[in-house]
């Protein structure tokens, strides 16, 4: 029977699953890679490490279902955006460590180019996205910049740069050995490079942040056959057939196919992505306008995103920085040994603040303690900043769209814990839905290959392959709702102004 293999290349670590043909999981095989943080608000990944973890995880997850290369048709790379790589081509040797999208180092740079003249909204029109550390294009500018040498070889034509869709591919399909540079309009769209209408470089933007052309990769689309495996490992000879940013890949995966479906994934961070199809909408109310996917020749298909940066990477904190819980599972168990939060609210603004705030004078707080607050309360709170800031982003999506959300899907590592789906359903007061596969990145990075070489026919056997699981419906009463929340904007104005 065939099948099709996707690479998750995400924050924390790398995956390789493998699918059948009905959308259900076959193998899977992970391996976590180091976070670097030299200095604080700096996040940094070996490229190198995460090459071979790829290598590494493609074997395993064929070896684990007693397959082989031949057994696989295409293979899809989803991947974390924006977390920016510099190379050389004719080396093969990364230039510096990826500047992870969580990194705020390039604060100085945005502000510099916010002073050319419109401010955090200068490129929004071309690009959808306001001007902040988060997206590729500063991070690329700050290595030019800052690693010896790099300017002059970049303008020599020597260095490439690319998300970690492009450095997989690239290494994927030979490396110095012919590698392709491409890469796919999801990302590409996360760069504040790209123009969202003719889905290709923008040379103004790239002059203004003193970034030569010659560095970017392709753009072509999300699902059609890049080149074919050429190194010699696992998956030697496969076709890669799609490629699609984590979010939008989970966003194919939640089958959202239609204008109006929305889903929510609890990874790192949360992101909340709204397809509005063949229609570009400018957020007014500190969203972002991605692309969504663009399937072959077909229109390309955009969303608005509301982007959260820290929520499951909290619980990580909690479990490595303060060694307050032994994994992240049992976090769950302390919230549940309380009856709320105690008064306590927790703003994770270690990035500063994405959406809707774009702050990046912001850090992290904790508000509303005593010496009434526990262990239990503070993992309430922990667990509750998910959902806070889901609603945020979500109230900024029914402005933005002028259609309430009826209901959300919901995928990702943090929707295993039911307390948190049965807060996020109360805080949103609408039903949360939970899919059979929870597993829509790397599903959606299947389907979109699959699609590419006639595996699956059409949109049709996606939504055909979705299937609910369970559902939460809102239960807390509205006045303990509004109070709550309105607690919780209160909390984070407390993080403001806080880098100076
Ligand atoms: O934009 C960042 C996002 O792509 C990272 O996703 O799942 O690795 O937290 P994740």
């Amino acid at each position: 029977m065939p099948y099709v293999a996707a690479i998750d290349q995400g924050t924390t670590s790398t995956r390789c699953m493998i699918f059948d043909h009905s959308g259900r999981v076959v193998s899977v095989d992970q391996k976590e890679h180091e976070q670097i943080f030299p200095k604080a608000g700096w996040v940094e990944h070996d490229p190198k490490e995460v090459w071979s973890n790829t290598r590494e995880v493609a074997a395993g997850a064929l070896a684990k279902a007693d397959l082989h290369a031949s057994d696989i048709v295409a293979v899809g790379i989803t991947n974390q955006r924006e977390t920016a790589v510099v190379w050389d081509r004719t080396t093969g040797e990364p230039v510096y460590n990826a500047i992870v999208w969580q990194d705020t180092r390039t604060d100085r740079i945005c502000a510099e180019l916010e002073a050319l003249g419109g401010g955090q909204e200068r490129y929004r029109a071309k690009t959808g996205l306001p001007l902040a550390t988060y997206f590729s294009g500063p991070k690329v500018r700050w290595i030019l910049d800052n690693v010896e040498g790099a300017r002059e070889k970049a303008e020599a034509g020597d260095l490439v740069f690319g998300n970690m869709d492009t450095w997989v591919l690239w290494n994927m399909t030979g490396g110095v050995d012919g590698g392709v540079h491409a890469t796919d309009p999801t990302n590409a769209s996360r760069t504040l490079l790209m123009d969202l209408d003719t889905l290709s470089w923008d040379a103004e933007i790239a002059k203004d942040m003193g970034i030569p052309l010659s560095m970017l990769p392709e753009i072509r689309s999300s699902s059609e056959e890049y080149g074919k495996v050429r190194e010699r490992g696992a998956l030697a000879g496969v076709p890669i057939a799609g490629i699609l940013g984590d979010q939008q890949a989970a966003t194919f995966g939640q089958a959202c196919l239609s204008p109006g479906e929305a889903k929510n994934t609890y990874g790192t961070g949360n992101f909340v992505l709204l397809n509005t199809g063949t229609e570009k909408v400018l957020s007014e109310n500190g969203l972002l306008t991605t692309v969504c996917y663009k399937i072959g020749e077909r229109d390309t298909v955009y969303a608005l995103e509301g982007s959260i940066a820290v929520t499951g990477s909290l619980v990580q904190w909690l479990r490595d920085n303060l060694g307050m819980i032994g994994s992240a599972a049992e976090i769950e168990e302390h919230a549940r040994s309380v009856e709320d939060n105690g008064g306590c609210y927790f703003v994770p603004a270690f990035s500063g603040l994405f959406a809707p705030y774009w702050r990046s004078d912001a850090r992290g707080a904790i508000v509303g303690l005593t010496r009434f607050v526990n262990k239990g309360h503070l993992a309430r709170a922990v667990l509750e900043a998910t959902a806070f800031q889901s609603r945020e982003v979500i109230e900024a999506m029914n402005a933005d769209s002028g259609v309430p959300l009826k209901s959300l899907k919901v995928d990702g590592g943090m929707v295993v814990n039911e307390l948190l789906m049965q807060f996020q359903a109360d805080i949103l007061g609408v039903p949360v839905i939970r899919p059979v596969v929870a597993e829509t990145t790397a599903l959606g990075a299947a389907y979109a290959a699959g699609l590419a070489v006639g595996f699956w026919a059409g949109e049709e056997d996606i939504r055909q392959n979705w299937a609910q699981d369970k559902q939460w419906d809102p239960a807390m009463a509205e006045s303990t709702r509004t109070e709550q929340y309105q607690n919780w904007k209160r909390a984070v104005t407390k993080t403001f102004d806080w880098v100076q």
